[in-house]
């Protein structure tokens, strides 16, 4: 029978060479272990009370070790590609590789904004930049971004995919092609960069990705179901990689998962006026959250929170029953008519360039 190209790539690909490797002191593992003592000794204080502080004791000896001795990644070395480098978090993350002394090359879709921030680089951390405006929304871009920056011969150890759009209000009146172009971009095309640049990682052995996700891959969200739906995604791929790149210890993956923050990606989405992002008192400096989300990668680890109310709300929403979830998710996403409206993020990065260089 005849195949078209496609199907004998899967069939090609198709994997009985994936190998999961299990006995790896990485960050997996090292949370597994720490669950399972603390349960343990939980436990054991329960069945034989007599052994109450010595059960702890053991456990804290078992478990601090591990925390603080836990084998850190190298720090990330060499040229960072960032998508979505044109504003808000992903400007933050070019400064912030800028600052820690690597070369970049930026991607976004506005030029001048990309122009500001490498300007914004090249005065302040005196490091070069490449701009590259294209549209990740469209399909096939991917690779037309990863052949163009092949072609040019950049070597790319550090990849950060932070372009997303976002879109709030109810599915059915969404436009179609809303939709469309919010699933290309935030689930396409970052599965794609990561497999392409990530393939050519794990041939040299080294490299660094760090895929911008979000608090809303947490949560079922009436109001922005498209958008929470696709960070869902974004996290089911990026913890199973993780997994599967445990057996190349040089790349890490690690996954940024950011709680409201203040930048133009909300009044894109036309979610300014949403309890969360109006009245929760919850929104974060894009700063901050790409602080978070270098130190995640430093340290080899595989998600990292942008704060601990991040963390906190992901964790409440894992935990709670689906009836409270779904009613907090509503209520969150529920828009306050004009009554409350978030104050208007900084969008432009020559305003962000005189801060930089003030500071
Ligand atoms: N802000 C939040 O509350 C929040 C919370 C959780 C997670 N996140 C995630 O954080 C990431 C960064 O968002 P942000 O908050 O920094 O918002 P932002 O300032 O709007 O940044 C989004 C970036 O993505 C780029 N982008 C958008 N559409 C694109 C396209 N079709 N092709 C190429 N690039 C495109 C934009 O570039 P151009 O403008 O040049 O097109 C911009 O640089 C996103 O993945 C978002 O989902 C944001």
């Amino acid at each position: 029978m005849d195949q078209s190209p496609s199907e004998k790539e899967v069939v090609r690909s198709n994997p009985a060479n994936f190998k999961p490797k299990y006995l790896v002191l990485d960050d997996i593992n090292i949370d597994l272990i720490s669950i399972l003592t603390a349960g343990s000794a939980l436990i054991s204080t329960y069945v034989f009370p007599s052994l109450g502080y010595l059960s702890i004791l053991v456990a804290a000896a078992i478990i601090l070790p591990l925390r603080i001795f836990f084998p850190r990644s190298t720090t990330p070395q060499g040229l960072a590609l960032i998508t979505g480098a044109s504003s808000g978090i992903g400007a933050e993350l070019s400064y912030i590789l800028a600052e820690k002394g690597h070369d970049l090359v930026l991607v976004g879709r506005n030029q001048e904004q990309l122009d500001a921030v490498k300007e914004n680089i090249e005065k302040k951390y005196r490091k070069n930049a490449r701009t590259i405006a294209i549209d990740l929304s469209v399909p096939g871009t991917a690779k037309q971004l990863y052949d163009q920056t092949r072609n040019e011969g950049l070597t790319v150890d550090i990849l950060v995919n932070g372009a997303g759009l976002g879109g709030a209000g109810e599915t059915l009146e969404q436009p179609f092609e809303l939709a469309e172009r919010m699933t290309i971009l935030n689930c396409v095309a970052l599965v794609q960069l990561t497999q392409l640049y990530g393939k050519d990682m794990i041939g040299r052995g080294r490299g660094w990705i760090l895929q911008i996700s979000s608090v809303g891959g947490w949560m079922v969200s009436p109001g922005q179901n498209i958008y929470h739906a696709t960070k869902h995604y974004v996290r089911a791929f990026s913890e199973a990689l993780s997994i599967e790149l445990r057996g190349y210890p040089g790349v890490v993956n690690c996954q940024l998962m950011p709680g409201p923050t203040h930048t133009q990606f909300v009044t894109r989405a036309h979610a300014e006026e949403t309890f969360m992002m109006a009245a929760s008192g919850a929104m974060e400096d894009p700063k901050a959250v790409a602080s978070a989300g270098y130190k995640g990668l430093c340290r080899g680890k595989r998600m990292v929170f942008s704060s601990w109310n991040a963390a906190a709300t992901a964790l409440m929403m894992h935990l709670a029953p689906r009836s409270v979830h779904l009613t907090i998710a509503s209520l969150m996403n529920s828009p306050l008519r004009g009554m409350v409206r978030m104050k208007e993020p900084e969008a432009d990065q020559k305003a962000r360039g005189s801060q930089l260089r003030g500071s």
